[in-house]
């Protein structure tokens, strides 16, 4: 009699668990999110945290789990500086240590700590460090342009995406897509595409740069040139520092000067990533202009327009591409590699070095 063996597949997109550089800072929350009193909850690396300040308005981090039966510690009360858990009252200082039971006689068991994680307040973020090995700040890059300047230049967005945040990487490394995704206020008319950028790496960092010219000017930065309307001198550089940030400056220039932000109408610009899980990705993106940088109600529209341009434009493509992907590695699929692929794929070999590395 023939048996037949039936294989049993996951759905389609079925959430793994991703494998994850943790020896690095990744970015948990911007300042702005976690104000002076609530607890503040979200995953990270598929692990939940708890963030919040302390009355000093240092902020600190934990894994948001109850050692007693799990209850997420966000659901509970603050009591000063410390946490006390919804269900049964166990109360943690900010070290993790449990510092009062209120049950039979008291008796703190040993098991009852929960684990912290380091922060570090920087550039408008709280980063936090999940790895196991001591936390490094220098392996933070610089991206202090970001607080230097007046405080209408500058604005910060945080986006929920569902797809792996390789794909957003992939994503901001070609910035060919911009023509064929984005609508007026970013198109360079075509002139990106047919470019190949200068592609230049380090042990850590993949840095791509394009230069063009374009008539008009990019939306974003016609007005502010001398004409409007007449040709302009561009440049994107970008760079990616691990696990997920990508560093990009933008600027445009008519008549003499450098490509670069001193002689340019530009911005500087942080893209950075925090996987929620395989499939999930939390996005931030910070943006600092050079030009009327004390008009409140452009910096208002300026971030709007950007937020909407990745939400309702990359998005629905990215999250396609999850979807069609399924939790499949992206080379054992033998994606097709075309010049504007140079950047993005030197960027995930090097993160899989790194994460490889790490993992011994
Ligand atoms: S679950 Fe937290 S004290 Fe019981
Ligand atoms: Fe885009």
């Amino acid at each position: 009699m023939d048996t037949k063996v039936i294989e049993i597949h996951p759905a389609a997109g079925a959430e793994k668990k991703g494998r994850y550089l943790r020896n690095i800072w990744y970015v948990a929350a911007l300042s702005s999110e976690v104000n002076a009193t609530d607890l503040f909850a979200r995953t990270l690396l598929d692990t939940s945290v708890l963030i919040y300040r302390k009355a000093d308005g240092t902020a600190v981090a934990m894994h948001d789990r109850c050692p007693h039966r799990f209850v997420p510690l966000s659901k509970g009360t603050r009591q000063g500086d410390e946490v006390v858990c919804k269900y049964h009252a166990l109360r943690f200082d900010c070290d993790g240590k449990c510092t009062h039971n209120p049950h039979g006689n008291g008796h703190i068991p040993e098991a009852a700590k929960v684990k912290t994680f380091p922060l570090m307040e920087k550039y408008g973020f709280l980063w936090i460090w999940m790895g196991d090995e001591p936390a490094d700040p220098a392996l933070l890059p610089d991206y202090s342009p970001l607080d230097h300047g007046h405080e209408n230049g500058v604005a910060y967005t945080y986006m929920h995406m569902k797809a792996n945040y390789e794909l957003i990487i992939d994503n901001v490394m070609d910035l060919s897509h911009i023509d064929h995704v984005h609508g007026e206020i970013i198109t360079t008319r075509g002139q990106l595409s047919p470019l190949i950028p200068k592609v230049k790496d380090t042990a850590r960092t993949v840095n791509a740069r394009w230069e063009w010219k374009q008539t008009p000017a990019m939306m974003i930065f016609a007005n502010f040139l001398p004409d409007p309307k007449a040709e302009a001198r561009h440049f994107f550089d970008i760079t990616w520092s691990p696990p997920a940030n990508i560093q990009l400056s933008v600027g445009a220039i008519q008549g003499d000067g450098n490509l670069d932000l001193k002689d340019c109408t530009g911005q500087y610009d942080l893209h950075t990533t925090t996987p929620e899980s395989n499939g999930t990705t939390h996005y931030w993106f910070a943006t600092r202009r050079n030009h009327i940088e004390e008009d409140g109600d452009f910096n208002k529209m300026k971030i709007k327009a950007m937020h909407d341009a990745f939400v309702d434009e990359d998005f629905p493509i990215i999250e396609a591409v999850g979807k069609e992907m399924g939790g499949e590695d992206f080379f054992d699929l033998k994606p097709v590699l075309m010049s504007n692929d140079i950047a993005p794929v030197k960027v995930r070999k090097l993160l899989q070095h790194l994460i490889e590395q790490e993992e011994g």
